[in-house]
């Protein structure tokens, strides 16, 4: 059995940080996204991993290299442009061959693994198995409609009026009938070739498309809330350590990780909050659900429920709440200017300005 890992895409609901990273590969709890999901494949004993890329190619073959650190052999497979989950089906034909396959959305976070789903795909082989989960808001996602036992009859793409509350995970299993499906559908009205398009072709002929509802944490990390929201979820499970230097002048309460190289002096961090190695942290109050990168200076700024990315830089900012900062972004103070703001920012930036 193969995996299939889609690491391209066009990540708009992540801009600005999207205009110069991939997605797959900011980090939550400091580790980024994708590698999770290359993990819980590993665990699940898939070895054989294609990843498809798209503009940012170079940023995750940098990241992941060939794979071995994971215990896996990846093949990167390019995608000349993001044209649909289905596309990316299609141009892996030659890595996928006739072979059974994981396909897992590179920027879902998975609580429990893989593992239990890819045996019981293995022990029973339908046509396709997908993962599905229950959600308040399924408008939001793709939408299943299943008989009465527990079958798919209908996918829907964000559907206007749900005919249930289960929303399509990014994790699917296919036998090899998902190529026939994926030539077959034509594009949808937003120009893209769909996964559940493809389903629903093979459903429409009778093909066996079974479903494991999970029970345990998913997050589909699209937008900013969604990346904090996993953050917080892997903070929770932090193993406390101080590798680092902390002084006596300095509070640590709770979950903590202080890695490597780290220096925090006369300030209080009160977790779950991880600091990055290198990272410098002076005369401040990190709050819980943080994740500061590596080799950040945080100096006379009060900051929580936030992920900075490596070399940014937050002095005298009173205070930073539900942020996204990238690498090596500046946040200062603006001069003593009463009632006027100072800002450089790239297109499609967001910015909330108490005033
Ligand atoms: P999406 O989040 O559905 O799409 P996107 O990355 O274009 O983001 P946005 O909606 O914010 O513009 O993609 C799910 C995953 O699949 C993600 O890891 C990117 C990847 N992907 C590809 O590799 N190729 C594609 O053609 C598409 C659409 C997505």
């Amino acid at each position: 059995m193969k995996s299939l890992v889609l690491a391209g895409g066009s990540g708009t609901r992540l801009r600005p940080i999207t205009h110069t990273s991939a997605k797959q590969l900011v980090p939550v709890g400091n580790k980024p996204v994708l590698f999770y999901g290359l993990e819980a494949i590993a665990a699940a004993g898939i070895t054989d991993v294609g990843i498809v890329v798209g503009d940012t190619a170079a940023e995750v073959e940098e990241a992941v290299g060939d794979g071995s650190r994971f215990g896996i052999k990846v093949t990167y497979i390019r995608q000349e442009a993001p044209l649909g989950l289905a596309h990316a089906v299609l141009i892996a034909r030659d890595f996928l061959g006739d072979d059974d396959f994981l396909m897992y959305l590179g920027d879902n976070f998975i609580v429990g693994g893989v593992t239990s789903v890819v045996r019981e795909f293995q022990a029973d082989r339908p046509d396709a198995r997908v993962l599905l989960t229950r959600v308040p808001d399924p408008s939001r996602f793709g939408v299943a409609e299943l008989d009465a036992d527990g079958r798919v009859v209908r996918l829907e793409e964000k559907p206007a009026h749900p005919k249930s509350e289960l929303a399509l995970v990014g994790v699917y299993l296919f036998t090899s009938a998902i190529h026939d499906a994926v030539r077959e559908i034509k594009p949808s009205g937003r120009g893209e070739l769909e996964i559940t398009d493809a389903i629903q072709w093979l459903i429409d002929r009778r093909l066996d498309v079974r479903t494991t509802t999970i029970t345990g944490y998913w997050k589909d990390t699209g937008d900013v809330e969604d990346m904090l929201e996993a953050n917080r979820t892997v903070l929770e499970g932090l193993t406390p350590d101080v590798l680092g230097t902390v002084d006596d002048a300095s509070q640590i309460v709770g979950r903590v990780r202080v890695e490597e190289g780290a220096v925090v002096r006369g300030s209080r961090i009160v977790g779950p909050v991880v600091v990055g190695a290198g990272t410098v942290v002076t005369d401040s109050y990190i709050g819980p659900f943080t994740s500061v990168s590596d080799n950040c200076r945080i100096h006379d700024s009060e900051i929580e429920f936030s992920i900075v990315l490596s070399d940014a830089s937050i002095t005298g900012v009173h205070r930073l709440e539900a942020s996204l900062i990238g690498r090596t972004v500046q946040v200062t103070p603006a001069p003593r200017v009463r009632s006027a703001h100072r800002l450089v920012l790239g297109d499609y930036s967001k910015v909330q300005i108490a005033s």
